[in-house]
């Protein structure tokens, strides 16, 4: 027989792990309800085409590509983004917007695996479409806050810029749309030398040249500072100036809004997704090097896939980077003190009323776990121990005819004569 494991890049969660990670996606799932973002469930396969469009050379560069039986050319989603747009485009196209909508789910990159980057992804996404105004960006940023502060992560923060910037830029200097993507694309892994002799070979002018230059250098964490400077250095480039305007208004909304986060304004940010038109950001922990969360705003995605033209901003976060963080600052999970509890039956006889007592328990909402494997009491106990049981509840014969069993609390490992009846009080108090 070979010996069977996971693929390269793909992970089985256990035990603590898989803990933490359903408990950020519990805070994920909080966060939407309190920001009013619905649930949907799209398909983890999709058409090639349909993921492919707008997902930039990088992310199509590691989509898993297959033909199913049919021979179509399909993919596994490498994000929710293009799934969403499609049905914004389709099914959705008649609802009454805004649409805040929200996915938790596996997404699939084939990054070279290292800490923080696998190829089965957890994220937790969430979309606001329909509203052009710097107020969905503020919330989708202040959302973003929100999760990260529920995950009880205590540093982190943002890295903001502005698509329109740039690409206002290179519009007036009649950059095509694809030189711009691939501008962008070598921007986003910061080579912007690169980034700087497409630009020159694409027919910009010396003076483009120079603003761009500028531009990368332009970063800092006062907001009214950097976007000051950027406009000041933009001034020329209309749509550039209005793009800076637009990530000023956002964020004077997000810090008059109360929400205190801190943030490095980037100009010559950019990001590998090829869709963004507007405000974009990624979030960050001290000590990791790759982002936790990212997103921003995308006008045009949605009448890409047959739509009418629908203004959308939005923001993905890796769970599994969140965990990584978590562990890293040493997090506590927050969780509810429930208690469980192990029912044994000291013998076989007496399995029918075991399995009686702890569908009560279940019933009152309490956890249990049957005795299942016929072990003996001492190393039935032992194992409740590893498990970390609160009680265990040993059925015999003697207490039953009156009507009792004995409960035995674990960690003070004391026990006692209870009535069944008594039983749910006394595990709950
Ligand atoms: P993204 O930045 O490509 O954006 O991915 C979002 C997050 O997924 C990243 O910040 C990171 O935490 C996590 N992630 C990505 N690749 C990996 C990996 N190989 N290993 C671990 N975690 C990873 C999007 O996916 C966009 N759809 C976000 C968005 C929504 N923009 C607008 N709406």
């Amino acid at each position: 027989m070979p010996e069977f494991k996971t693929l390269r890049g793909m992970r089985d969660i256990l035990h603590e792990d898989a803990k933490m990670m359903i408990y950020i996606e519990d805070q994920a799932r909080k966060i939407a309800r309190l920001y009013g973002y619905e649930e949907i469930i799209t398909p983890v396969v999709e058409s090639y085409e349909l993921l492919a469009a707008k997902a930039g050379d990088e992310v199509r560069s590691r989509m898993f590509i297959f033909k199913d039986l049919g021979e179509r050319d399909v993919a596994l989603r490498p994000e929710f983004t293009a799934s969403i747009a499609r049905l914004v485009a389709t099914t959705m196209r008649n609802d009454p917007k805004p649409f805040r909508l929200f996915c938790i789910g596996t997404v699939y990159r084939y990054d070279e695996p290292q800490r923080g980057r696998y190829r089965e992804i957890w994220q937790s996404n969430y979309e606001l479409i329909g509203p052009s105004g710097p107020e969905a960006d503020a919330e989708i940023i202040m959302l973003t806050e929100g999760l990260m502060r529920k995950a009880g992560l205590k540093r982190f923060g943002l890295k903001i810029g502005h698509v329109g910037v740039l690409r206002g830029i290179l519009s007036q200097e009649r950059v095509g749309e694809r030189e711009q993507s691939a501008i962008m694309q070598l921007m986003d892994k910061k080579e912007y030398d690169n980034a700087l002799k497409l630009v020159e070979s694409a027919g910009a002018s010396n003076r483009c040249l120079d603003i761009l230059r500028q531009l990368v250098e332009c970063r800092g964490t006062d907001v009214k500072d950097v976007v000051n400077r950027i406009e000041e250095i933009v001034k020329t480039y209309e749509k550039s100036v209005i793009a800076a305007e637009n990530l000023r208004e956002t964020l004077k909304l997000v810090s008059e809004s109360g929400c205190k986060i801190s943030m490095t304004i980037d100009a010559g940010f950019a990001r590998g997704l090829e869709y963004y038109t507007g405000m974009i950001f990624e979030v960050y922990v001290p000590g990791i090097d790759v982002a936790l969360g990212g997103g921003g705003r995308y006008d045009n995605l949605v009448e890409v896939f047959g739509g009418e033209a629908t203004p959308a901003v939005g923001v993905a976060h890796g769970i599994d980077r969140i965990a990584l963080a978590m562990k890293t600052q040493k997090t506590v999970l927050r969780t509810e003190n429930e208690k469980t509890v192990v029912v044994v039956p000291i013998k076989e006889e007496l399995r029918a009323e075991a399995l009686k007592i702890s569908r009560m328990l279940r019933d009152a909402d309490v956890p249990v776990e049957v005795e299942v494997m016929g072990r003996r009491m001492a190393k039935a106990l032992e194992d409740a121990d590893r498990r970390k049981a609160n009680y265990a509840i040993i059925i015999g014969e003697r207490e039953l005819s009156e009507g009792a069993v004995v409960v035995r609390d674990l960690a003070k490992r004391q026990q006692s004569t209870v009535k069944v009846e008594r039983i749910i009080d006394l595990v709950k108090s």
